[in-house]
């Protein structure tokens, strides 16, 4: 088995351009597969709220959701590194409040790092959190917890407001920075301006990670697959029709046959 990926294996990655390969999940059994499969870096994201949860956005996720779910994540994962997503109002009130809530992340869900969305406005719960010795991952640009301030969920074009979070962010002692729905050539200059990985959602292709939701890229939601997804598998097609034949066996008493019963 390969390494263990560590916050300085992740820096030396961006030297060396390698690219870094991050995925999301939310359980123990998606958790194994993203590890198995060698993805870099595993989020535990909030978008849980809407692919797992069923709502309409993240901003309803609770830190006890969170953490539920990446105690799953983190006992799977034996190589990725597993990042810890704090949910909407566990950081944004004030620094004490932001370090003990990413403290559980670490003991209570076995985390090695957490995110949060923001950048120049939450540089001083990045200092905090990490003046406490927990890693943390930036996020700036189409911040998801934002959408209300947003208007929706919109191409952020603002380059002189993004490449000054970004500045600010590393500043503030992030050890990466998400970059979410960004244009490429924004998304180029950050990443060459930054010593930190930016790992890009929706932004272009000069990032030095990528990173997808686990539902979108296997399509196993139904929902609106946005532009810079691209789908690898079409997963919801298979379950469906894989419970649609156990339902008809069932129905017309083939299952169970005999190979499937006890003597
Ligand atoms: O919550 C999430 O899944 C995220 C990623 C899309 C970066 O923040």
């Amino acid at each position: 088995m390969a390494a263990t990926v560590t916050i300085p294996r992740l820096w030396d990655m961006k030297e060396k351009q390698e690219k870094i390969v991050a995925v999301t999940a939310y359980d123990f059994a998606f958790g194994q597969l993203a590890d198995a499969a060698g993805i870099d870096m595993i989020l535990v994201g909030d978008s849980l709220g809407m692919v797992v949860q069923g709502r309409s956005n993240t901003l309803p996720v609770t830190m006890d959701e969170m953490i539920y779910h990446t105690g799953m994540v983190a006992r799977a994962a034996r190589r990725a590194l597993v990042v810890g997503d704090m949910p909407f109002m566990a950081y944004q009130a004030e620094p004490a409040e932001a370090i003990r809530n990413a403290g559980r992340f670490i003991k209570e869900g076995g985390a090695v790092a957490v995110k949060l969305e923001g950048g120049v406005s939450v540089s001083p719960m990045i200092q905090a959190i990490s003046s406490a010795g927990i890693p943390v991952q930036a996020h700036i640009g189409l911040t998801p917890q934002s959408v209300h301030q947003m208007g929706g969920y919109r191409v952020q074009r603002d380059e002189e407001r993004l490449v000054e979070d970004a500045l600010q962010v590393e500043q503030a002692g992030a050890f990466s920075v998400v970059l979410e729905g960004i244009p490429t050539a924004i998304a180029t200059k950050i990443t060459q301006r930054l010593k930190i990985p930016t790992i890009g959602i929706g932004a272009g292709p000069a990032c030095d990670g990528q990173i997808l939701v686990l539902h979108d890229l296997l399509g196993l939601s139904q929902r609106h697959v946005p532009k810079f997804v691209k789908q690898y598998r079409q997963l919801a097609v298979e379950v469906r029709n894989g419970l649609g034949e156990y339902a008809e066996d069932v129905r017309a008493a083939r299952f169970p046959a005999p190979e499937h019963c006890y003597d």
